[in-house]
């Protein structure tokens, strides 16, 4: 039986992530937000006590979630996003070689440039923010640095339900349920939506091997941020009653200040040419996550 340790674990990923790895593992599920009652404290920034509790638990998992995730928060607060990001990363390099555990880092689409129209899991980041360049000097170190790694690459990520959802299906739900009935939404900014039960899941059979390595690990399919708006509308039976218009990049300029690349889309080369491709289309992972976490909550008001 694995011993399973999760960094950041009380975030939009988290839950997948517990739920998957509990079933048969014993996990400490961690986080400095403690919002569930599995959860316990651990800042991974501070690596002594991560050391000490690291050592008191004794895992031979650790999955390192932890990270601060809002782009224009990194832009305004670099110190802290590189402390929490990078320093934080290498933290757990650091751990996972004293313990010999197995270490997952996960990555972004955020680390390309978008210059090309999508990205294999060999292709050379080029980040264009900090959130980008601080979630790629955490991935580089981890390579550079140890051996039993798993560097998993997700891109939009869909998950965490109401409470905990911070990304683009929060942020439509939020104004439908605030009475808006036009949605303005990017049509310039193409990527590939990411569930996160579904990444839990491939990374669970992932680490079961020992192809240790870098993996992009996104849905099937892909598309631009207002593609996924028209699919939300579509499984909320709500394409009648609202209206989505396209707009450029530039209309949010000022909300969203941190440049993004235009492209985000990755392709699963290395999972697929290893057998080990098990994510599911975005599509039909946006479905059973509305249906499983917002359809009442939307219907309701
Ligand atoms: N969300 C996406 O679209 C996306 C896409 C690609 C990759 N990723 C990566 O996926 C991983 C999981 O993120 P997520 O999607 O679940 O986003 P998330 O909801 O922001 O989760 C990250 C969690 O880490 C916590 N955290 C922040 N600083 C910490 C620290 N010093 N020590 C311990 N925990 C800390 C956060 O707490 P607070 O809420 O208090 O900050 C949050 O609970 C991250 O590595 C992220 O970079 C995310």
């Amino acid at each position: 039986m694995d011993r399973v340790l999760i960094t950041g674990c009380g975030g939009m990923s988290g839950k997948a992530f517990y739920n998957k790895f509990s079933k048969d593992s014993t996990v400490k599920a961690t986080d400095i937000n403690i919002n569930e009652h599995w959860l316990s404290y651990l800042d991974v920034r501070d690596l002594e006590e991560y050391m000490i509790e690291a050592d008191k638990f004794k895992p031979n998992v650790i999955i390192h979630l932890a990270a601060l995730t809002d782009l224009e928060y990194c832009e305004e607060n670099q110190e802290n996003a590189y402390l929490t990001n990078v320093i934080g990363a290498e933290n757990s390099v650091i751990v996972a070689k004293e313990l010999q555990a197995k270490l997952v880092y996960i990555s972004t689409a955020g680390i390309f440039d978008g210059e090309k129209e999508e990205y294999d899991d060999w292709d050379t980041p080029n980040p264009l923010n900090v959130y980008g360049r601080s979630k790629y000097l955490g991935e580089k170190y981890v390579v550079d640095n140890y051996d039993k790694y798993y560097v998993c690459r997700a891109g939009w990520m869909m998950g965490g339900g109401e409470s905990k959802d911070k990304k683009f299906v929060k942020k439509i739900i939020e104004q439908i349920n605030n009475g808006k009935k036009e949605l303005y939404v990017v049509d310039d900014k193409l990527g590939t939506p990411t569930y996160t039960k579904d990444f839990a899941n491939n990374i669970y059979e992932l680490i079961k091997t020992n192809y240790f390595g870098v993996y992009n690990m996104v849905c099937e399919g892909d598309g631009s941020r207002f593609d996924v708006a028209k699919e939300i509308l579509e499984v909320l039976n709500l394409t009648n009653e609202i209206k989505l218009t396209k707009v450029d990049s530039n209309y949010f300029k000022n909300e969203y200040f941190a440049q993004r690349p235009s492209s985000e889309k990755l392709i699963n080369k290395k999972l697929m040419l290893r057998n080990l491709n098990r994510m599911g289309n975005w599509k039909q992972g946006l479905y059973d996550y509305l249906k499983n976490d917002y359809y009442d909550y939307v219907k309701t008001k």
